[in-house]
């Protein structure tokens, strides 16, 4: 089939570049030119592990190519709408303005298909509402329909998470699965289908409401392991204790229950102010109300662990501080909302001579801050550091060897702001080990009972499968 992708951004680029593998004739469209020269000539402007190869398979092919011009895009059948939905400058909703001004742009080109079926389809993150909004602009156009199919795709999995995504979600008008959109789009992802990945058709409003809560689920499982991380340091816990323990319950799970510097990145920040200020608009704002306190955890995680540096330090003027990573997260450039970023820019207003490494995004890292000190070698950006900070768990990070590492620094003081490091071989090097939601020091040996008679079940005991444990006649499972 011919499509198009319009907004070449992470969302898009990735699903031009894995449309063209599916098979079809793709034209990816954007306003910026650089942009559009830069993935035309195969250079990805991000990184995303599996896209530079999957971008030039696209362009030797000859299914894929990108373009600034609209005019291009008339031959498409199917129209994707792959563009940002920033937060407002002015307030905490989706800016829409990219989204309308591609609609209007659509509505100039379609009427040359002459009546002829023409799919859009809308991939973004939007406010509950605004398909019908949309729709209701694009289809005076003869032929042309709109439908909503929210993309989920992580960074760092952006590939695999197109191609074999966990499922599809379908936003038609009612909800219908005889709409004629349904049977368009299927044609689309026939190859993904065939999977057996499950479709799932809804209204409008729903598949909406479906990308947004699950980002504001999201959100809220970090912000809830972060806000036990904050009982922890008041009370001595340890939090990858209760949250390893926490996530072998099937009805939690484990996924998303990291403590640690909390979330950021370019979708689930804005997207939990989104669904917030789109519940208040329209009137339910008490029901979302608890996702201003899953902002606010979030941004605790920030402050406290900029408070633990000076702590640690005695005061931050002067002092040199190496900080482990700069990219929201692992395996990604993106700078967008950094933990990492905000706490590094922190300590610098507060006066100390920070330098910041990072496998992939210090490019990124020094677009956002001008003049900040980035060192790419990692064993170069450790050498003098008075206080070392991981604060993004590249797996070059987690495998640093504390033995090897104390040789490097000035002071062997760490904090662990991912709570990925083992305290005890850190310290057992000499380290001043400190993390988020981690005991300052070892937990003492628990006291023995001398007087108790029952002592505890031996793990024998507590395994044996089909042994009657309780009187109730619960069994251990086989
Ligand atoms: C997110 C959603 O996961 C994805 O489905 C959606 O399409 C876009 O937004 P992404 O922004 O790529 O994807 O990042 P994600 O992997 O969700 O991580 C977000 C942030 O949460 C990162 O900063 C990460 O470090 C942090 N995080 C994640 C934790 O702090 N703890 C965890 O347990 C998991």
């Amino acid at each position: 089939m011919r499509i198009s992708v319009i907004g070449i951004g992470y969302l898009g680029a990735v699903h031009a570049a894995s449309m063209a593998e599916l098979g079809h004739e793709v034209i990816g469209l954007d306003v910026d030119r650089d942009r559009v020269a830069a993935l035309q000539a195969g250079h990805a402007p991000f990184h995303e592990p599996g896209f530079d190869e999957l971008l030039q398979r696209g362009l030797d092919s000859g299914r894929l190519r990108f373009t600034s011009d609209y005019a291009e895009l008339a031959d498409a059948d199917v129209h994707f709408l792959g563009l940002g939905t920033p937060q407002l400058a002015d307030g905490m909703g989706a800016d829409l303005g990219h989204l309308r001004s591609a609609i209007a742009s659509l509505t100039e080109v379609l009427p040359a298909r002459g009546g002829a079926p023409t799919l859009v389809v809308g991939k973004s993150t939007v406010p509950a509402g605004t398909s019908r909004e949309l729709a209701a602009t694009l289809e005076q156009v003869d032929g042309a329909r709109l439908m909503w199919n929210p993309e989920f795709l992580r960074e760092g999995f952006a590939v695999q998470d197109t191609l074999v995504p966990d499922r599809l979600v379908y936003g038609v008008p009612s909800g219908d699965e005889q709409d004629e959109r349904v049977a368009m789009l299927d044609a689309v992802y026939a190859p993904i289908l065939e999977r057996g990945v499950t479709r799932l058709v809804m209204g409008y409003e729903a598949a909406e409401l479906v990308k947004v809560s699950a980002n504001a689920f999201l959100a809220t499982k970090i912000s809830f392991i972060n806000a036990v991380a904050e009982m922890c340091e008041a009370t001595g816990a340890d939090v990858t204790d209760v949250s390893r323990a926490l996530g072998m319950d099937d009805r939690i799970g484990a996924k998303f229950l990291r403590a640690g510097l909390g979330f950021g990145g370019g979708c689930l920040p804005k997207d939990i102010r989104a669904f917030l200020a789109s519940a208040e608009d329209h009137g339910v704002g008490d029901a979302l109300g608890f996702l201003r306190e899953v902002d606010a955890v979030n941004g605790r995680r920030r402050t406290r662990m900029v408070a633990l540096a000076e702590e640690t330090l005695g005061g931050l003027e002067g002092r040199r501080i190496t900080v482990l990573g700069a990219a929201f997260k692992p395996d990604s450039d993106d700078v967008r909302d950094s933990p990492a970023l905000e706490v590094a820019s922190r300590l610098r207003a507060a006066g100390a001579r920070v330098t910041v490494t990072d496998p992939e995004a210090l490019r990124t890292a020094q677009r956002s801050i001008p003049g900040l000190c980035t060192v790419p070698d990692t064993q170069e950006a450790l050498r003098d550091a008075e206080l070392v900070l991981l604060l993004t768990e590249w797996r070059e990070y987690r495998d640093l060897d504390p033995v090897a590492t104390a040789d490097l620094v000035a002071s062997p003081r760490i904090i662990d702001g991912r709570a990925v490091l083992d305290p005890q071989a850190w310290r057992e090097a000499g380290w001043e080990f400190r993390a988020l939601g981690r005991p300052d020091s070892e937990a003492p040996e628990a006291p023995q009972d001398p007087g108790s008679s029952e002592g505890p079940v031996s793990s024998d005991e507590a395994i044996t499968p089909g042994r009657v444990l309780f009187p109730s006649g619960v069994r251990v499972p086989a």
